[in-house]
């Protein structure tokens, strides 16, 4: 089961030009999964939340490639808060997480990777139903 202590900020590899810096990663590499899915988020107003849900089976790594937001990380006892506003590190989220992205800054681009095709069954939407989940080993 995981815990929060399993989340983890991961550096990227950069290499600084002056004609301008170039991160990249790999799958099973920089990011400790094969990824299945890219998508991000963007045009968000400033000051805007998304997110709110856990997965079953997603496993995500997320940048922050323009701008600034907050990842809240909860597995069900304990809350964390992470900062992303740098394109050359990101935060590795496991399954079984509550996690919420928030306090995004007008015209940031959050990138995600995830660990499997999108499923709808795979969220659990609900605060309560997690806890419950939670709670009974289930996620
Ligand atoms: P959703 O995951 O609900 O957004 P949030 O992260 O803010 O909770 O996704 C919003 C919509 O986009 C939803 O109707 C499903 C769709 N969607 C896909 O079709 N594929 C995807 O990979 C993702 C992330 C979302």
């Amino acid at each position: 089961m995981a815990s929060i202590d399993d989340v983890k900020i991961i550096e990227l590899p950069k290499f600084l030009d002056a004609r301008g810096n170039l991160s990249f990663v790999e799958q099973n590499k920089h990011i400790p999964f094969e990824i299945k899915r890219t998508y991000w988020i963007y045009d968000v107003p400033g000051g805007e939340a998304r997110g709110a849900h856990a997965f079953y089976q997603n496993q995500e790594f997320i940048v922050a490639l323009s701008g600034s937001f907050d990842v809240v990380v909860d597995d069900g006892q304990n809350k964390i808060t992470y900062t992303l506003n740098r394109s050359y590190y990101g935060l590795y989220v496991p399954a079984g997480l509550w996690r919420e992205i928030n306090n995004f800054s007008t015209n940031s681009l959050a990138l995600e990777f995830g660990s499997e095709h999108y499923d709808e069954a795979d969220y659990v939407y609900e605060y309560e139903d997690f806890l419950k989940l939670k709670k009974d080993g289930k996620i």
